[in-house]
């Protein structure tokens, strides 16, 4: 059953452009990663300046050898050396907070 894990960003008021762009630019490492099934980047559209990066998993051993993998670390080298597989340093600002959700309920079409 698909779990959630949601990566809450919060960036200083004149940070999401940098964000939005670091996202743009994002390496891709996750989308074959096993048991991944997706992601979304959700940007505020109120006076909140937490983005949230919404990832859909297969289960929690996959998200767990994610974290662990080099993947996870070319997926966040950002600003660090080309070819890096470990994350660059956060912006100053910049923090992040990890919540973890099952679905519960709902409806789509
Ligand atoms: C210290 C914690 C974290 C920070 C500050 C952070 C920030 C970022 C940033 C800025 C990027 C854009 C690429 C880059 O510039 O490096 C990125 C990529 C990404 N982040 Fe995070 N992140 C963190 C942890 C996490 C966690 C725990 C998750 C999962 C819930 C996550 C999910 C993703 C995904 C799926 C991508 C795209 C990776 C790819 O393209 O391979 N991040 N993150």
């Amino acid at each position: 059953m698909t779990i959630i894990k949601i990566n809450a960003i919060t960036v200083p008021a004149d940070g999401g452009a940098d964000l939005a762009r670091r996202f743009a630019e994002r390496a891709g490492a996750v989308d074959n990663q096993p048991g991944f099934e997706g992601f979304e980047l959700l940007e505020p559209t109120d006076e909140r300046t937490t983005w949230l990066v919404i990832t859909r998993w297969a289960d929690d051993e996959s998200f767990q050898a994610w974290v662990s993998s080099a993947a996870f670390g070319q997926g966040h080298r950002g600003a660090a050396a080309e070819g890096a597989d470990k994350p660059a340093p956060p912006r100053p600002g910049m923090t992040s907070e990890l919540w973890s959700y099952e679905i519960a309920g709902g409806s789509s079409h």
